[in-house]
């Protein structure tokens, strides 16, 4: 088993200053898939034009975004702050939506801190063109908690819509079996119970969702070096609920590239975008190994263990701040 941690990239300006001169972009690179026309551009996702031009002229029936929440420091200002600079990219991308689209945006409530920035947010996507749809949570398997309060397992998903776009119903199916008899209900003047009446053995995901693992380093997806890398089930789940076979999705936020492995496995097309170009360069070798070797993530290995192996200088750094060893 390969053992190369990688620190977080976005506590270490040093060490991703190291990495930078292995990155295939700077900002405003676009870089367009011949294989399955994927894009992944690094920019800002506020800056109108660059997205624009990220999309040429196709549209979007879907966007999953996860925006950086963890920067705010609670003060109200810079709730404020947040939620003026996500107004810009939530129209942003309603206008890069087609007619009939859907929208999830995943969201952080600070139970400290009046559940900010989540309530402002929401509030906020009350004055655009959005209509809410559901308040999705996935359950953590792991928690962070103290004895005086409920050990904290959720991470919030919100989904909009703009139109009326598609829904796969059979993409909420879970792969947990109802055990659960019951709900008796007279159906043409017999009793029948729930499991006979249903369409599935296994039950529907439903706005809760307890059936996803999160990420770590023992999952083959595990990409070390990101901090914020999400699921592939569970993008994997939004895409085949909200979109159908050779859609463009979006995700202004790629960090790690989950949203980009996940459309090439169900054939959608994904345009990307991230501010950082050390993980624009991690999502594109993560497409490139996905396809090279059918492998999702590094596990416990990172996408530039090859590199640091002859690379003194990054060696030493590692070494003398980590007390890491390639
Ligand atoms: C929470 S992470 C996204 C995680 C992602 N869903 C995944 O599964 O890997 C947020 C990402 O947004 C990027 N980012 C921050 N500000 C940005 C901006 N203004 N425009 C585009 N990307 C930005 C950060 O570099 C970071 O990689």
């Amino acid at each position: 088993m390969l053992k190369h941690p990688l620190p977080r990239l976005d506590k270490d300006d040093e060490l991703r200053n190291l990495l930078l001169p292995y990155c295939r972009f700077t900002t405003n690179t676009i870089w367009i898939d011949k294989k399955s026309g994927h894009r992944i551009g690094c920019g800002n996702a506020t800056d109108k034009n660059f997205v624009k031009k990220l999309f040429d002229k196709d549209k979007a029936t879907l966007a999953i975004h996860d925006p950086p929440y963890n920067f705010i420091a609670f003060q109200k200002s810079d709730v404020q702050h947040f939620i003026e600079w996500s107004k810009q990219w939530i129209e942003i991308t309603y206008e890069q939506l087609k007619e009939n689209s859907s929208l999830y945006i995943w969201l952080g409530a600070d139970q400290k801190n009046n559940f900010q920035p989540l309530s402002a947010f929401i509030e906020m996507m009350w004055t655009t063109k959005f209509k809410s749809r559901s308040f999705i949570t996935m359950r953590n398997q792991r928690g962070f908690g103290t004895q005086k309060n409920w050990m904290s397992v959720r991470q919030e998903l919100l989904y909009y819509t703009k139109g009326k776009p598609y829904f796969n119903v059979n993409a909420e199916y879970t792969e947990i079996p109802k055990v659960l008899k019951g709900y008796y209900k007279n159906v043409s003047g017999k009793l029948t119970e729930n499991m006979e009446r249903s369409k599935s053995g296994n039950i529907r995901a439903g706005n809760v969702w307890i059936d996803i693992q999160q990420v770590f380093y023992r999952m083959e997806e595990n990409v070390n070096g990101c901090y914020a890398q999400k699921p592939l089930k569970a993008i994997e789940r939004i895409i085949s609920a909200s979109s159908k076979k050779n859609d463009v999705i979006c995700d202004f936020f790629v960090h790690s590239g989950t949203s980009l492995i996940a459309a090439e496995k169900l054939i959608r097309k994904c345009f990307t975008i991230d501010i950082d170009p050390v993980f624009c360069e991690i999502s594109l070798r993560r497409l490139e190994k996905f396809r090279r070797e059918g492998k999702t993530g590094w596990q416990n290995s990172n996408p530039f263990a090859e590199e640091i192996k002859s690379d003194k200088k990054i060696r030493n750094y590692l070494l003398k701040k980590y007390k890491i060893e390639y």
